[in-house]
């Protein structure tokens, strides 16, 4: 009987081959979640990146300079029901009240990364300020 030696070292018949190649050639997944960590991880600097740039201004320390009460802390997003990244990223992009959106400046997908940037920040008491 023919023998295939797969990537993974497995010896299977060749009849089997069809079956077993699937779950050995998605090798990947088991590199997966690795990449998902950087994935976040270059998310996040690119969030706080935006932020620095955008939003501190203003926001600084997860505070807000111009309305007193509207900051980007967990009780005031709970407040007005904004605590998410979702909200968060919405309002970066489109702004609200008298704060301007700023979707142009923050490019393809900048306001989702400032998003979640601001929202692990406000969960965490803006340890990073
Ligand atoms: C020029 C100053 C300024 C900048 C820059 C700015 N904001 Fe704001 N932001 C405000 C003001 C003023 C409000 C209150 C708006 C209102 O409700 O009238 C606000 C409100 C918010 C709120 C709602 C907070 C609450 O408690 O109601 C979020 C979230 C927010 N900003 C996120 C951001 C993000 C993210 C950025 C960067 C992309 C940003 N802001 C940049 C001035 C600014």
């Amino acid at each position: 009987m023919a023998l295939l030696l797969l990537p993974s070292g497995w010896v299977v018949p060749a009849w089997a081959a069809p079956v077993l190649a699937a779950p050995v050639w998605a090798a990947p997944v088991s590199t997966a979640p690795v990449l998902g960590a950087q994935t976040l991880a270059v998310a996040s600097g690119r969030g706080q990146e935006l932020f620095s740039a955008h939003c501190a201004g203003c926001h600084a320390g997860g505070g807000n300079i111009q309305r007193r009460g509207k900051t980007l802390r967990l009780a005031a997003l709970e407040r007005r029901q904004l605590a998410s990244a979702e909200a968060i990223a919405r309002i970066a992009a489109a702004g609200i009240g008298q704060m301007s959106g700023y979707d142009k400046v923050l490019g393809e997908g900048g306001a989702e990364a400032v998003g979640q940037w601001v929202w692990s920040q406000a969960q965490a008491g803006w340890p990073q300020t």
